[in-house]
């Protein structure tokens, strides 16, 4: 056999059994590297005797494109085998829908707090805060609240188990206490937070919120409260005119004491404030009572000023059109995502998307 032809059976047959990249290269080194069987062999062409010479180099040349291609007819081959491999192994499903953003929803008592809170920083009240778990102490004696005063009835506040002394509070008015005590007047600041009492149905809850608002100064009297309250009104509902009625009242912490109906009547199924002839009590407010300045230990003979209690469900349900406050504290996702509202900084289009 010439030696042409054996180089050509052994490498066919070597190409054949070659499965990577790494192989096919080792082979082509073999035959086209410096020291290639191929490249020496046309270095020795010289050598040869002039009559077969021609002959030799032909089939030389022959050999050498034949290798050449099948080699890049099996580079091709390996190629695409590597890619369907890949293809295979990593099984992405390139159908599934793409990842939606789910963007959660502020609760009406979140975003009212936000919205009360700002308002009244905007006239200098300052924001505090109490323990919902409150002494008997800070949330009735220290109030001036008598001790047979039927709100310390069992039937109405939740007492702590085993304890006489701790109860969840049942306003936020203990926290008029707390403010006063750590500090010195005058005070001007308002507090919301949760608050607990022995009730349900429609407009009551186990569980509710309230404002309180306090300021105390040399010279605060009846028209501030007036003229605060009207002011807040207006600017929570964003109207120019209110209806606000005065029901005189009693608490034992404050005198003369208030309590608060804003007007407002139902039109085409939908609430409208500060017109109408229904009444609707959305707070409790009154000067505060010297006995509550003593125990707060700001002298009465200088220091005077007004307090109030908002319900602040009570102010969602009104602006927002909601009519079942228990709906406020199920946790309903679907409820949420009607009545819920959009955090500030988030894109229009992730808003409001269903799950
Ligand atoms: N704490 C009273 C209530 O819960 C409201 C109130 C607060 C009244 C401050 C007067 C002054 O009903």
């Amino acid at each position: 056999m010439s030696e042409i032809k054996k180089i050509k059976e052994e490498y066919l047959l070597k190409l054949d059994q070659v499965l990577d990249q790494n192989k096919l290269n080792e082979i082509k080194t073999e035959l086209f590297g410096k020291n290639g069987i191929i490249s020496n062999k046309f270095k020795q062409l010289g050598l040869i005797g002039e009559d077969k010479r021609k002959e030799f180099a032909s089939e030389l040349n022959f050999l050498k494109s034949e290798l050449q291609e099948l080699i890049s007819k099996k580079n091709e081959n390996i190629e695409n085998q590597e890619i369907n491999k890949k293809l295979k192994d990593d099984n992405i499903d390139v159908t599934l829908p793409g990842r939606t953003y789910f963007v959660g929803k502020i609760h009406p008592v979140s975003q009212v707090i936000d919205e009360v809170t700002s308002i009244f920083s905007e006239i200098g009240f300052s924001v505090e805060e109490g323990p919902d778990v409150e002494s008997e102490y800070y949330n009735f004696s220290a109030l001036n609240t008598p001790e047979d005063h039927p709100a310390r009835d069992m039937h109405d506040t939740f007492y702590l188990e085993h304890s006489k002394d701790l109860l969840l509070r049942t306003h936020t008015s203990p926290v008029q206490i707390r403010t006063m005590l750590k500090g010195k007047p005058p005070f001007k600041i308002i507090a919301p937070g949760r608050t607990y009492r022995h009730d349900s149905d429609q407009t009551h809850s186990p569980m509710f919120h309230q404002l309180e608002g306090l300021h105390i100064d040399k010279n605060i009297n009846m028209g501030h409260l007036k003229g605060c309250l009207y002011y807040f009104v207006k600017k929570f509902f964003e109207v120019d005119k209110v209806k606000i009625r005065f029901r005189p009242s009693h608490f034992p912490f404050t005198e003369p004491s208030a309590e608060v109906d804003i007007g407002y009547k139902i039109q085409d199924g939908k609430i409208k404030i500060g017109e109408g002839d229904k009444w609707l009590e959305i707070l409790g407010c009154g000067m505060v009572h010297p006995n509550v300045l003593k125990n707060a230990k700001v002298n009465p003979n200088q220091y005077q000023g007004y307090a109030f209690g908002v319900g602040i469900d009570r102010l969602a349900m009104l602006k927002y059109g909601i009519n079942d406050l228990r709906a406020f504290f199920e946790s309903d996702i679907r409820w949420l995502e009607f009545y819920g509202f959009d955090p500030l900084d988030v894109p229009t289009n992730y808003r409001g998307l269903s799950r």
